[in-house]
């Protein structure tokens, strides 16, 4: 059976959580039959996108490309879960348009508050940030525009990984995705 491929794009900022939701999805999405495609900004940093960093001009490349390949594994009926901080929300409409083209789109804002992320400060990165020594790090010192109405809101905060994924699960259940 060829199932209807669609994208759960995860955004928020660094430290929100969407890897580690998304490393969650992954497995829970293949045990229940679906090819599951995940699309990590990292990864793709570290792979297609190396050399790009991080301009508004370079980071909305960077989201044009993960959405092209979103969309065209969608296409092909896979399971798609992004997690990429994706500030712009132009930039995430343009991965929508491209999506949908295919399949459904669902935008799942891992709204985890600054200083929560700064407190996990799970790569060290906040430090340093306001230390001063990375300029242009999202919501220190670079925009971060939150969704306006996303297909789903998670307050990570006093919630653990696997009730924040399973919030993403329901979702998809009630679209009849699951
Ligand atoms: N409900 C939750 N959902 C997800 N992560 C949580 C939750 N509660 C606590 N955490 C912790 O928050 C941290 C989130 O780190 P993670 O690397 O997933 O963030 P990220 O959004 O991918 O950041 P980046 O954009 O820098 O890659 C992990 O240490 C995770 O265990
Ligand atoms: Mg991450």
């Amino acid at each position: 059976m060829t199932r209807r491929g669609f994208t759960v794009w995860l955004t928020g900022l660094s430290g929100a959580g969407k890897t580690t939701i998304a490393e969650l999805l992954e497995g829970d999405l293949a045990q229940r039959g679906h090819v599951v495609e995940r699309l990590d900004g990292d990864v793709v940093r570290a792979h297609l996108s190396s050399g790009l960093g991080f301009s508004k001009a370079d980071r909305d490349q960077n989201i044009d490309r993960i959405g092209w390949l979103a969309s065209r594994f969608t296409r092909l009926g896979a399971a798609v879960v992004v997690s990429a901080i994706s500030p712009y929300t132009e930039a995430r409409q343009r991965a929508r348009a491209r999506v949908e083209e295919y399949g459904p789109f669902l935008e799942v804002f891992v709204d985890t508050p600054l200083d929560e992320c700064a407190r996990r400060d799970v790569k060290g990165l906040y430090a340093q940030a306001r230390a001063g020594s990375i300029p242009r790090f999202t919501g220190v010192s670079d925009p971060y525009e939150p969704p306006r109405a996303p297909a789903l809101r998670i307050a990570t905060a006093g919630q653990g990984p696997r009730a924040s994924a399973g919030r993403v699960l329901d979702l998809l259940a009630a679209r009849g995705l699951l």
